[in-house]
């Protein structure tokens, strides 16, 4: 997408313990949650119409930020954990249409205050599992008593359709613990594709009614 991956040091210099570090990336959640809500507002009240159908966020558990450490050759400390791991904060926007995830994603681009570090766009590349989603990795400041912090959160951003297929394709490679059987796996291939089919056509109904729609509000 040409955006080169720019890792922010600035955080791990700034933090020194884990309770401080959990402290800013919920402050970078809380952060990111009310942009969002602002943003849903704003369009409800001019487009009347919401590109986001609902949000998730959550913090990775200690136990995750280590085995990833761990995965990834990383020692376990403050220091690493800032720099290496960019899901410590995590938000997933569902949207209805793959056209608001764009939206939703430029939206939050121009933001003056966010920075984008990384994006990853598996919907126009699915991944060889059919995985699809839209996925940004941004640096958000937060503003303390004596200083500026910029925390890293990772958005997701994908429609009802993808992450419907998410949730269950996570639920069989959880349950069959990664081996998953080659014929589930083609399944679930061919129910990414299905779904990707779903997503466009649902798109396209839309695009046909939406003029009508319009046409009814003037009568
Ligand atoms: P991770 O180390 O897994 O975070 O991968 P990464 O740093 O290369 O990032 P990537 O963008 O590939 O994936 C980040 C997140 O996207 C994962 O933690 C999952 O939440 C989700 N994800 C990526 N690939 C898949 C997939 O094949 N299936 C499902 N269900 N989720 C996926
Ligand atoms: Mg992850």
């Amino acid at each position: 997408m040409g955006i080169e991956e720019t890792t922010d040091y600035s955080a791990s210099s700034q933090v020194e313990s884990w309770t401080e570090v959990m402290l800013l990336y919920n402050s970078a959640l809380r952060e990111i949650n009310t942009k969002l809500e602002i943003l849903n507002d704003e369009f409800q009240h001019v487009h009347r119409y919401n590109p986001i159908e609902h949000i998730k966020s959550r913090l990775k558990s200690s136990e995750s930020i280590v085995k990833k450490l761990k995965k990834n050759g990383y020692e376990s400390t403050i220091e690493n954990m800032v720099k290496y791991v960019n899901d410590i904060a995590g938000i997933r926007i569902i949207c209805s249409f793959t056209s608001d995830i764009y939206r939703v994603a430029e939206i939050i681009s121009n933001q003056n205050d966010i920075q984008v570090l990384k994006i990853k766009d598996y919907i126009k590349n699915p991944k060889p599992s059919g995985y699809r989603s839209y996925h940004m990795v941004i640096s958000v400041p937060i503003f303390l008593s004596d200083r500026t912090i910029n925390a890293k959160v990772e958005i997701q951003i994908r429609t009802v359709a993808m992450d419907f297929w998410a949730s269950l394709e996570h639920k069989i490679h959880y349950k069959f613990e990664g081996n998953v059987p080659e014929e589930l796996k083609l399944e679930l291939v061919e129910c990414s594709t299905m779904s990707a089919d779903l997503d466009a056509r649902m798109l396209s109904l839309n695009e046909r009614i939406n003029p009508l729609s319009e046409q009814y509000k003037r009568i």
